[in-house]
């Protein structure tokens, strides 16, 4: 068995061979994050040949994994291989769209499809682990990650993630196809102060028992092979020193007997916490409370020999983590054959193959969300029509592959403006109307753009007059997004709002298609605007995508995984929050309620909604009582436009009195339906304990009788409801 295996090999290993499986380098030198003034090359290497490196993150093609892997298994005395990590977030060469997009779509096949396809490609080029999925719930869209995970919303949150996992690591993970996958970040990294990148974690323990910890209990039980923790400190305790989450939960509690890495340089920053006194002292908090990989630290590399030595850490966690590495190897097919994701034909067969090219804007299409379409003005005619299509996003075919993109080549997505191209019948006419600008930002800088250039306005205007309908893609440019780029703003940036306005003034007809990494504030484009599609970062084929659906070859269906504020003043917010004990006005110009003075407490497009060509009623609620803690939810749903058209059919639970308050909405089922024109379906979820129970503040799941209402419709606030008690 692998188990004995494992034993066999680790009998044969000295202390620094085993510490060696629990190090990870980086193949070059900065490209996901900083790297420790000592960690030279020279010193990899010696480090390489003498078995003290478990682990390479991105080395990549099929040539250089080899390269490594041969100084691994030819020249080290056990010829242990390495396990080579890669950020593959969505996609390696040829993307999807990203993850937060994917969401978007609910549709759990899509998604799987997706990750499965970015193993495939991913593989072919040597690596067999990637730094996926990132399951971190947020409610902050200041946050520039929230665009690598799966939104807002535990449950959606954790069927996604187990889509993932499994279209990562397939049925078979010795298959030359998959990739062990990674939940991450452990834990709690989604709930940055202020959206503020890398800030301080404080949440309390029904927020993380039933918030933040249920996509990554899933992964787990998915049987993800790997977790990473976070930068983030929880509570007081850095996560890559928190014997709470790894030990007692993790390993403890969950019974994972997969490993856990840190994140990059996180041991090391145990020390700017305020955590660790130095190097030593961070190694030897960080494995004692779980951390099995060390991430470009040199921390492990470089003390923990010594701790061991000198008895402060127990050799006994030394050999629990190298198994836990040593297993996943094995699992992997490492051992038998270290070469196997080193074909040089696979390698070229595989890179932006027709399945992955098929795969990508299938799920592209299905990511898109159309948030406003006020008299039918889409879908666009296919002929006959002036078309005006605005902003520099437009053309540009480096933006739409998103944050995230190590491996793939710049200019590589098609642009809408290509996309729309492939409809010949209308005349279409571009301008760029401003550049994608905002203030004085890193992002600014790095691309070295004026702030605030209006000199395109002019011809944008000219070309708008004449225009039958005008499409203008707008939003953020695909590095706005992502790690250490939280914003303070959430509207369009730069010049793009008064470009809209400039635009609007001359024609009404405007169709936006927004670019974002993020919910964004479009207050003023939801009240004059007609037509709004969301289409994110979509990746590779993004303007395809686009265009079938501004053209109607694909009816929109996809439904938001994150509430849009109407205002930045109103995150973090979301659908799942509390009453209150002040929910409502309770006479006219009462002020002692719990609401803003300037602002609405709703979201401008709550968590779920998403509209489609054709319309769908919903009729017909009905409970029934199956047992004394289940029930049966059913609902009519009929398409009742022109066009066949998919919907997601949401059921959301509240618990009224609980001995824990519960959120006012929580969803606890969906389903994704096809309707032809006039067809109609009927829906049903089962409700068990599962759904209807929460966690407790010791982390026991109960389940308290009583009442219950229902809810179900096409959006978290577009609902038929109904009460029951069990
Ligand atoms: O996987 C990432 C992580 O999410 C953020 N820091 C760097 C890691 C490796 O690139």
């Amino acid at each position: 068995s692998i188990e004995q295996k494992v034993t066999d090999l680790l009998a044969k290993m000295t202390l620094e061979e085993k510490i060696g499986q629990m190090n990870q380098y980086n193949g070059f030198w900065d490209v996901t994050g900083p790297t420790p003034a000592d960690g030279d090359a020279a010193k990899k290497y010696e480090h390489l040949k003498k078995g003290y490196v478990g682990s390479m993150l991105n080395v990549r093609g099929v040539e250089e994994v080899r390269a490594v892997q041969k100084i691994a298994v030819e020249e080290t005395r056990l010829g242990i291989p390495l396990i080579i990590g890669f950020d593959v977030i969505h996609g390696y060469e040829t993307l999807s769209p990203i993850p937060l997009a994917e969401a978007a779509s609910w549709d759990l096949e899509a998604i799987k499809k997706s990750a499965q396809v970015a193993a495939k490609e991913a593989a072919a080029v040597g690596i067999n682990w990637t730094f996926a999925p990132m399951v971190d719930i947020s409610r902050d869209a200041r946050w520039g990650r929230v665009m690598e995970g799966a939104g807002e919303d535990p449950y959606l949150g954790s069927k996604i993630a187990v889509a993932r996992v499994q279209g990562f690591q397939g049925e078979d993970l010795s298959s030359p196809e998959t990739i062990a996958a990674c939940a991450k970040h452990w834990a709690g990294y989604g709930f940055a102060e202020s959206g503020r990148d890398y800030n301080t974690v404080d949440v309390g323990t029904s927020t993380l028992n039933n918030i933040i910890f249920p996509p990554f209990k899933a992964a787990a039980d998915a049987g993800v092979k790997t977790f990473m923790n976070s930068f983030n400190e929880l509570n007081g305790i850095p996560a890559t020193g928190n014997a709470f989450l790894q030990r007692d939960i993790l390993k403890g509690k969950w019974n994972y007997d997969g490993f856990v890495v840190s994140d990059w340089g996180s041991i090391n920053e145990m020390i700017a916490h305020g955590f660790a006194e130095d190097k030593k002292a961070a190694a030897r908090l960080a494995v004692v409370a779980g951390s099995d990989m060390d991430m470009e630290s040199y921390a492990y590399v470089d003390e923990l020999a010594n701790l061991v030595r000198e008895g402060q850490v127990d050799e006994a966690l030394i050999n629990d983590a190298a198994r836990r590495i040593l297993r996943v190897k094995f699992e992997l097919g490492l051992f038998d054959d270290p070469y196997k994701y080193c074909n040089l034909e696979t390698e070229k067969a595989v890179i932006g193959s027709k399945e992955i090219q098929d795969a990508v804007l299938d799920v592209a299409k299905k990511s898109i969300v159309l948030l406003k379409n006020e008299n039918k003005l889409l879908p666009l005619k296919k002929s006959g029509q002036n078309i005006a299509l605005i902003g520099t996003l437009a053309a540009d075919k480096t933006s739409p592959l998103g944050s995230w993109r190590i491996a793939s080549k710049d200019s590589t997505a098609v642009s809408v403006l290509e996309g729309m191209l492939q409809y010949p019948d209308n005349h279409l006419t571009y301008a760029k109307g401003a550049d994608l600008t905002y203030g004085e930002t890193t992002f600014a800088k790095e691309l070295n753009i004026n702030t605030s250039d209006k000199r395109g306005f002019t011809e944008a205007v000219s070309v708008a007059k004449s225009a039958d309908v005008v499409v203008m893609v707008l939003g953020e440019h695909g590095f706005q997004s992502g790690e250490g780029r939280s914003r303070t703003h959430l509207d369009l940036p730069g010049v793009q709002q008064e470009l809209l306005e400039a635009v609007y003034a001359v024609n009404k007809n405007i169709v936006l298609v927004l670019n974002n990494g993020r919910p964004l504030t479009l207050t003023w484009a939801d009240e004059h605007i007609p037509a709004i599609v969301e289409a994110w970062q979509l990746g590779t084929q993004s303007g395809n995508a686009i265009a079938q659906v501004l053209y109607g070859d694909y009816n929109p269906s996809g439904k938001l995984p994150m509430s849009f504020p109407r205002t930045v003043g109103q995150v973090p917010i979301y659908y799942n929050y509390k009453n209150t004990g002040r929910p409502v006005i309770p006479a006219p110009n009462e002020v002692f309620w719990s609401h803003y003075t300037d602002e609405s407490n709703k979201p401008l497009y709550p968590f779920g909604h998403g509209l489609s060509y054709t319309s769908f009623s919903y009729s017909n609620l009905q409970i029934n009582k199956i047992s004394k803690d289940e029930v049966n939810v059913s609902v009519e749903v009929a398409n009742t436009g022109s066009l066949s058209g998919k919907e997601v059919v949401q059921l959301y639970i509240r618990d009224e009195v609980a001995s824990i308050t519960r959120p006012v909405k929580e969803l606890k089922g969906f389903e994704l339906i096809v309707l032809n024109p006039e067809e109609k379906k009927t829906v049903s979820f089962v409700l068990t304990k599962n759904e209807l129970g929460f966690f407790d503040n010791s982390g026991t799941f109960v389940f308290e009788s009583g009442d219950f209402k229902v809810f179900v419709g096409g959006s978290s606030d577009t609902v038929l409801e109904q009460n029951f008690k069990l």
